[in-house]
């Protein structure tokens, strides 16, 4: 995306467009975990191979365990190998690479930790150039975050005396209800500013997601249809095949509700519903997103019931395999109430959306891997064609769906009735337009963590949550998790590799809808 001069506004921020990054180093709280070796290095290492990081660059790893520089380089080495996707390894550019790795073992508690981590920053500074520039990124448990913060500010990591940038990476999840949220923030914004504070929602890194500003502000023939006129309904389905994955512990407190739904998917609700910002820059395409977030319609405690169904998976047997139910993985109580599925009917509270319903679901152990979003049109007004099911009131009779794919098979269909040519007559068929990156554009996607860690090292927080946004996302899910907290539920009550829950369906069948099959 390159900026012209004769477009520029003059309150665009030029570095969305060029990306330049300045001599920085990485500091990674939580190294030896999952999302450092899964996506974090994979990610660097990419953008180190696609030339995209400056000479210098440094990643400082942390843990507890004792392990030295070079056994360190050593298992990040092995799982970029494993985890890189669709790409080459290079073991000549690892080599280059892995020259810029550091670790220092450490206790997060302990303040003379910090000490050593700065005076490794500054050994680092001095070899390699980094100019003092550090982006922290916290991949600790949760509860640690707020006192990792504080102990940069303590041990003076936060500032840099020659006027490098110092800038936070916070990992989900950003507090567990809108309280713990505001507390955590309260105690962040002692140490940082807004402006260095970068929470990350890896799905808004994501290249479909992305792809839905383009798709609704680049083109002109959907923004019109966009609105309550037009839309009857919206599904979002994030559904995941894997069970916890050894995460159970995790799992069976965090639950779907908040594990994705008051994140990421209100984050898609959001692209997918927010005004035009007036340019595309950070606050401004954060201000459209808060705006909307503010705007969902905050459930009573007695419509909970109406409007969101709680599921947890059941042992099956699909296939040839046996799969385990929510209650016998590794960690998990056989009492657990943990939502392991959930969905719920959304209403935006503005001129645009007003009573449009937008279902938004999610679990785990479904039938497949699929994100989509599926945008259902109202009918025609007329039933003008005999064989058009538009005289009853079948979800056929609104043939016009729109479904930007997330993933996998990334892309973008619309459905429509056209004639069929056989048989002779006005027959109807639904027919579909579709749209396919792999074929389009031919070229790989980069994944939602290069875009994220790319843009905290450029300064670009357009694609991170401000915590506006954060607190009207918990808002928005509270009242669900209060009721659900109070009520005891008969689980499991859908078997594993199924679409989940009955009551699901007919929380959609009182409004005469049906979950589309992706
Ligand atoms: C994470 C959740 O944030 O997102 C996981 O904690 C979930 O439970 C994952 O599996 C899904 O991400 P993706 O990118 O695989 O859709």
């Amino acid at each position: 995306m390159q900026q012209t001069p004769d477009s520029a506004n003059p309150f665009q921020d030029p570095i969305r467009f060029e990306r330049r990054i300045p001599p920085c180093s990485v500091l990674i709280f939580g190294a030896n975990g999952d999302l450092t070796m899964r996506k974090l290095l994979p990610a660097l290492y990419r953008l180190a191979y696609e030339r995209k990081l400056p000479p210098g660059f440094s990643i400082v790893g942390n843990s507890r365990t004792a392990l030295t520089h070079e056994q360190f380089r050593e298992k990040m080495r092995v799982s970029v190998e494993k985890f890189i996707e669709n790409s080459p390894f290079d073991a000549q550019l690892w080599e280059d690479f892995a020259r810029g790795i550091y670790y220092v073992p450490g206790d997060l508690s302990d303040p003379a930790f910090y000490l050593a981590l700065k005076k490794q920053l500054e050994e680092i500074e001095k070899e390699r150039g980094t100019g003092g520039n550090v982006l922290f990124y916290l991949s600790t448990q949760p509860s640690f975050y707020a006192s990792v913060v504080e102990h940069i500010g303590a041990s003076g990591l936060a500032n840099h005396e020659g006027g490098g940038w110092r800038r936070v990476v916070i990992e989900k999840p950003f507090g567990h209800d809108q309280a713990s949220a505001q507390e955590l923030n309260s105690r962040i914004s002692k140490v940082l500013p807004e402006s260095d504070v970068y929470r990350i929602d890896h799905y808004l890194g994501k290249e479909t997601v992305q792809n839905v500003l383009a798709f609704r502000f680049g083109n002109t023939i959907f923004e019109p249809l966009w609105n309550r006129q037009y839309i009857s309904h919206v599904q979002v389905t994030a559904a995941e095949s894997i069970g916890v994955e050894g995460r159970g512990a995790y799992y069976q407190e965090a639950g779907a509700l908040r594990d994705m739904i008051q994140n990421h998917l209100l984050q898609v609700m959001a692209t997918v519903t927010m005004e035009a910002p007036p340019y595309f820059g950070s606050d401004a395409v954060r201000d459209e997103r808060a705006k909307l977030l503010r705007s969902i319609k905050i459930l009573k405690t007695e419509e909970v019931d109406q409007h969101a169904v709680k599921g947890q998976y059941g042992p099956a047997r699909v296939g040839n395999e046996n799969l385990l139910g929510f209650r016998q993985e590794p960690g998990v109580s056989p009492e657990a109430q943990t939502d392991t599925y959930a969905a719920v009917t959304f209403f935006v509270d503005n001129w645009r959306w007003a009573g449009v319903p937008f279902y938004v679901r999610t679990g785990k152990r479904m039938p497949k891997r699929v994100t989509d979003i599926a945008i259902r049109f109202r009918k025609a007004p007329l039933a003008l064609f005999s064989s058009m099911p538009g005289a009853e009131d079948s979800p056929l009779a609104a043939p016009n769906l729109l479904i930007l794919r997330i993933q996998p098979d990334e892309g973008i269909s619309l459905r429509f009735q056209s004639k069929d040519p056989a048989g002779g007559g006005m027959k109807l068929r639904p027919v579909s337009m579709d749209f396919n990156y792999g074929s389009s554009f031919g070229t790989r996607t980069p994944s939602a963590y290069e875009t994220l860690l790319l843009d905290a090292l450029a300064g670009d927080s357009t694609l991170y949550t401000r915590q506006d946004m954060v607190e009207a996302s918990w808002r928005a899910v509270e009242p669900i998790l209060n009721h659900w907290n109070n009520t005891k539920f008969d689980f499991p009550n859908y078997a594993a590799g199924s679409w989940g829950p009955k009551a699901s369906d007919d929380m959609l069948a009182r409004r005469g809808h049906e979950w589309r099959i992706p």
